[in-house]
């Protein structure tokens, strides 16, 4: 079977990354001077992939024990420490089997119950921490290992603002306090909660304050992600019209999941010396979306009425600017200012819908499709 050059992971080979050059190279260098950084920017747009890219880089995998873990699902310090633990675990094991066992014998001596998949030797969701201070004491041994290995350790910690929901209420301090002192390891921080981000980094009398350099990703400049995708089409023996991917470029507004899915759909649909045609992309796409309907029809049982019709509002018009504005409420039948702002709220802390230089737009940009097609 040939395989589909359109990667739709977040770990992508480097003949099938686009671009990204700018910041790999920004990033590379805030690394290799001992920075840490914090990687920002909207969903979907490729932060993750660009931290697997930078780690496959000669200049930091050659150079650097590089490891990676998303917190996003985590709520405790346990839970942070344990995925920590299995992150050094697995990329150490994967690398350097002498630095794994003595990690193993480190956990151990730690009096945790470490448990191992027999089959692919990752350690198990079963490790039993203790207290909270055994967690702290825990999580600085794992700190003080890294500090002490000859080669110097990158840790990047993805959708990092969730610590913002732990229950230990001091988690940005106490990592801050620890991180600080480190000189053999270097932190990447990364999310999509911009704003929460900047409390976290940007205020003065937050603990991260200063703590790291920032790079913020945009999406990929549209004719650097156009040629990239023809040429692709291309060297399989395929074409793609010029118009037809800035099609999807702009009714995506770049955002690069979507772009990669639809192409990576289109691509498993053309036959050799096909072309994806306008046409053919939006028909694609109307099927993405289509496919999409039980889960949006499952996120909008979940709203209020009011909510419905504000979602439904925004996802019509695209972004909004004025949610307050007369037209806006009369045109969608919202019935009052107060009750906009109060959905709107809502669907923000849904994460439904995000709010970016005083514009309002849906985070899911197949659910705004939807919506548009069928509310
Ligand atoms: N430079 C790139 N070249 C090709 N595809 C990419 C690139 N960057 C991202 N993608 C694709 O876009 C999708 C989203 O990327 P990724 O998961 O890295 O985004 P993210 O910003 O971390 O998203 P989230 O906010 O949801 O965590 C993935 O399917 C990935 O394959
Ligand atoms: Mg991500």
């Amino acid at each position: 079977m040939e395989t589909n050059p359109f990667y739709t992971t977040s770990v992508i080979p480097a003949p099938f990354f686009c671009d990204r050059e700018q910041e790999t190279e920004s990033i590379i260098r805030i690394l290799t001077n001992g920075n840490n950084l914090v990687l920002k920017g909207p969903r979907r747009l490729g932060k993750s992939g660009l931290i697997h890219h930078i780690f496959e880089d000669k200049r930091i995998c050659d150079h650097y024990n590089t490891f990676y873990f998303d917190i996003y699902a985590t709520s405790t310090l346990e839970e942070f420490t344990l995925l920590l633990g299995r992150a050094v675990y697995a990329s150490l094991a994967s690398r350097k089997k002498k630095a794994a066992d003595a990690f193993l014998s480190l956990l151990r001596s730690l009096s945790l119950k470490v448990g191992m998949d027999p089959v692919s030797g990752a350690l198990m969701p079963g490790l039993g921490f203790g207290d909270v201070k055994g967690n702290e004491l825990t999580l600085n041994e794992i700190f003080d290992f890294l500090e002490k290995s000859d080669t110097p350790n990158i840790v990047a910690i993805d959708e990092f603002q969730q610590i913002q929901h732990y229950s230990q209420e001091n988690m940005a301090a106490l990592l801050r306090t620890r991180i600080q002192k480190m000189n053999n390891t270097k932190f990447i921080f990364s999310g999509s909660e911009r704003h929460m981000l900047d409390i976290m980094f940007a205020s003065q009398d937050n603990p991260f304050f200063k703590s790291a350099r920032n790079v913020d990703i945009a999406p990929i400049p549209e004719d650097v992600y156009c040629d990239f995708a023809r040429r692709l089409f291309l060297q399989y023996g395929k074409q793609a019209d010029e118009d037809a991917v800035l099609y999807v470029y702009h009714l995506f507004d770049g955002v690069t999941y979507y772009m990669q899915e639809t192409m990576n759909e289109a691509f498993s649909l053309l036959r050799e010396g096909d072309t994806l045609t306008r046409g053919v992309a939006e028909s694609i796409v109307d099927r993405l979306v289509e496919s999409n309907t039980s889960r949006c029809l499952d996120i909008l049982d979940d709203l209020t009425l009011i909510q419905r019709r504000a979602l439904g509002a925004i996802a019509k018009e695209w972004r909004v600017a004025d949610l307050t504005s007369s037209a806006f409420i009369s045109k969608y039948r919202l019935s009052s200012a107060s009750s906009v702002q109060s959905a709107t709220r809502a669907l923000i802390k849904k994460k439904l819908v995000v709010r970016e230089r005083s514009t309002y737009f849906l985070q899911d940009k197949y659910l705004a499709l939807w919506l548009k097609a069928n509310y």
